[in-house]
């Protein structure tokens, strides 16, 4: 096996060594879906879980966009599958876990990745923030992850094993900051972080209570990516972040893998905070 060092030479890795990187972190024989799979993060999730060995069920409610992601790993030749869910309705998800386990295999691999972004979501201040967005926030961020995680742990408590990765944000932390937001009209309203601080909450709370099934629940907490946002937005949040700059989406995937993978294997109802160092100031 070929690898790139820090100067982008090619080198040889050991036979050893090419054993040592595929037990820790391969995913050969594992089956994982990506609910929200079709996102601007999702899709990128996807493509890590897969390069890494696994096959990959993209779930959307957006069935062209979990199909534009499941292509992208068609291309590779790597095994996929994109199927329509809608992760509010518990038996659209049952269906999409019956169409995995027929096609792809019984599934070892949750990654709950949706997320409501729709009309009315970055509506106002607090203090007028509208009772609608607020709910449907909730439904798909919280109740939605929720019930993937039942039925999808469901099915890996029967066989014993199974890794949940659950994303929340860096505002199921701490509260944004609105002076980095300004007249962008993009700032992340209260409802986006009540419900990612309960998915922060909701994987402890799964991770204690799997314990003994050999399914492991943890957390992975991104910060901003950056998706040509309001210039002056951009230029504050970047400020704001001890690194320097906003995530590019594919920064997410070795998380992902390591979380889903035996290199993890120690670890369950875990916060994995990967923002630039967003939160350490
Ligand atoms: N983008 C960021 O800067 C950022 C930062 C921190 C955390 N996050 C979190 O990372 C995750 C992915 O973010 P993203 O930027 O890829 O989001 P995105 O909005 O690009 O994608 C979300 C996906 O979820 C799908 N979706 C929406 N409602 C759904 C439902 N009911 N059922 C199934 N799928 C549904 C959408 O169709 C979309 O494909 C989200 O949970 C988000 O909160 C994102």
């Amino acid at each position: 096996m070929q690898s790139l060092d820090t100067e982008n030479r090619l080198v040889d890795l050991l036979p050893e060594q090419q054993q040592w990187l595929a037990r820790q972190f391969g995913l050969q024989g594992q089956v994982a879906a990506v609910v929200g799979g079709g996102g601007r993060i999702g899709r990128h999730l996807c493509l890590g879980l897969a390069m890494a060995g696994a096959r990959v069920a993209v779930l959307d409610v957006d069935l062209e966009a979990a199909r534009q992601a499941a292509a992208q790993l068609g291309q590779r030749d790597l095994s996929t599958l994109a199927l329509p869910c809608d992760t509010t309705r518990q038996e659209q998800l049952e269906q999409a876990l019956e169409q995995i386990e027929a096609r792809l295999g019984p599934p070892t691999v949750l990654v709950n990745a949706a997320q409501f972004r729709s009309a009315g979501f970055y509506s106002s201040q607090p203090e007028q923030y509208p009772r609608r967005p607020w709910e449907q926030v909730l439904e798909v961020n919280l109740t939605g992850v929720f019930l993937a995680c039942q039925v999808f742990g469901r099915r890996m408590i029967a066989q014993g094993q199974g890794a949940i990765v659950n994303i929340s944000s860096t505002y199921g932390l701490v509260s944004p900051d609105p002076r980095v937001y300004g007249t962008s009209g993009v700032n992340s309203p209260p409802a986006y972080g009540a419900s990612k601080a309960g998915v922060i909450q909701l994987t402890r709370y799964l991770a204690v209570h799997w314990r003994e099934h050999g399914v492991r629940v943890n957390c992975l907490v991104p910060g901003g990516v950056y998706d040509r946002q309001d210039p002056q937005f951009v230029e504050q949040y970047q400020h704001r972040t001890p690194l320097g700059r906003m995530a590019r989406p594919e920064e997410y995937q070795g998380a992902v893998v390591f979380l889903a993978s035996e290199a993890s294997s120690y670890m369950t109802g875990a916060v994995l905070v990967v923002d630039g160092g967003w939160t350490a100031w």
